[in-house]
């Protein structure tokens, strides 16, 4: 504890979150300090739990956290009944679905893409960007014209049910774009390979109802998600313009760099945000894992549930928030 930073101390309790049904998960007690903990990986909302199986199946049969955190996020870009992610999403204003991703690996490489419409899985054109171009960000029409240069196709992405929802919002809402605490539950994915690397990838629809053109954190490298193979990797859910005013992910991983615990790091990450910006309508979730397979969540409010899959067990845990 001696190399931390005093604020830390004073924010710290040292407790995740509750296991849903089950007893207190203490993400700091003593055996978190072994290999024992990885791999692990870990996802935003109850759609992670099925993102997570996927991931930790590539893990367990010896693949990299890489391509593990990209097929995890794709089970949730393909649900239709995800409204926050990919095909099903909840669209903007005018009716379009727009989606944001992106993705790094454990050498610092990333790709993402930005309001892209109708590409079923962004995550694969980030990696794409990530893989294939000299560049980290792609956006509309040009990240579109890229995907289908790539082998990807144009497919309707608003669904009936989407569509209906949106035609019901248009009636009570009268076209002005809302921010509460319950129209973005974006899927990031944190995780760490048998040989110790980390990957995240981050994608999401945004904000229902936002503004068309609106772009918010999950495809800005530092904010919807980061990764540091020295150190660890953090990744947020929530209201998008206050994790993108305070850079969140990479504040996360930056606080574990100077000893913070994962735990203590999403603490501090919300604790800045709600300094000077009005919570008090909007949710925001952070996750964090470090090098050594711990892991911390904490959220503005109540609700934010996240999926740990970790010695051979997935569950649900409820994070511990600021406003209670
Ligand atoms: N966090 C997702 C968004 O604000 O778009």
């Amino acid at each position: 504890m001696s190399n931390r930073r005093s604020f830390i101390k004073k924010t710290s309790i040292g407790i995740a979150g509750t296991i849903i049904g089950s007893s207190l998960y203490s993400c700091n007690n003593k055996n978190n300090n072994s290999m024992s903990n990885i791999p692990i990986v870990i996802s935003t909302w109850k759609h992670g739990f099925d993102a997570n199986e996927k991931a930790y199946e590539i893990i367990n049969n010896g693949g990299q956290a890489i391509d593990a955190v990209e097929e995890g996020v794709k089970v949730s870009e393909a649900d239709p009944n995800c409204h926050s992610v990919g095909y099903g999403g909840w669209p903007d204003r005018d009716g379009n679905v727009t989606l944001d991703a992106c993705i790094m690996d454990h050498t610092g490489n990333c790709g993402s893409v930005s309001f892209l419409q109708n590409i079923k899985h962004p995550i694969s054109v980030a990696r794409k960007v990530m893989d294939n171009t000299p560049h980290v960000m792609l956006s509309g029409e040009g990240a579109l014209q890229f995907a289908l240069k790539n082998g990807f196709h144009k497919e309707d992405l608003l669904t009936d049910k989407a569509r209906k929802r949106w035609e019901e919002w248009l009636k009570d809402e009268k076209y002005q774009p809302i921010i509460n605490i319950e129209n973005h539950d974006t899927i990031g994915l944190l995780a760490i390979d048998k040989k110790g690397d980390i990957a995240g990838a981050c994608t999401t629809s945004g904000l229902a109802w936002k503004m068309h053109g609106r772009v918010g954190d999950s495809p800005i490298i530092g904010a919807g998600m980061f990764v540091d193979n020295e150190i660890g990797g953090g990744c947020a859910t929530g209201v998008g313009e206050a994790v993108m005013k305070t850079i969140g992910s990479f504040l996360i991983v930056e606080l574990m760099r100077q000893g913070a615990t994962p735990q203590e790091a999403c603490e501090e990450g919300i604790a800045r945000i709600v300094k000077n910006q009005n919570y008090k309508e909007m949710q925001i979730g952070y996750l964090a894992i470090n090098k050594k397979g711990e892991h911390g969540a904490y959220a503005v409010h109540n609700g934010f549930d996240y999926a740990l899959y970790q010695n051979g067990t997935n569950q649900m845990i409820n994070a511990q928030a600021f406003a209670k």
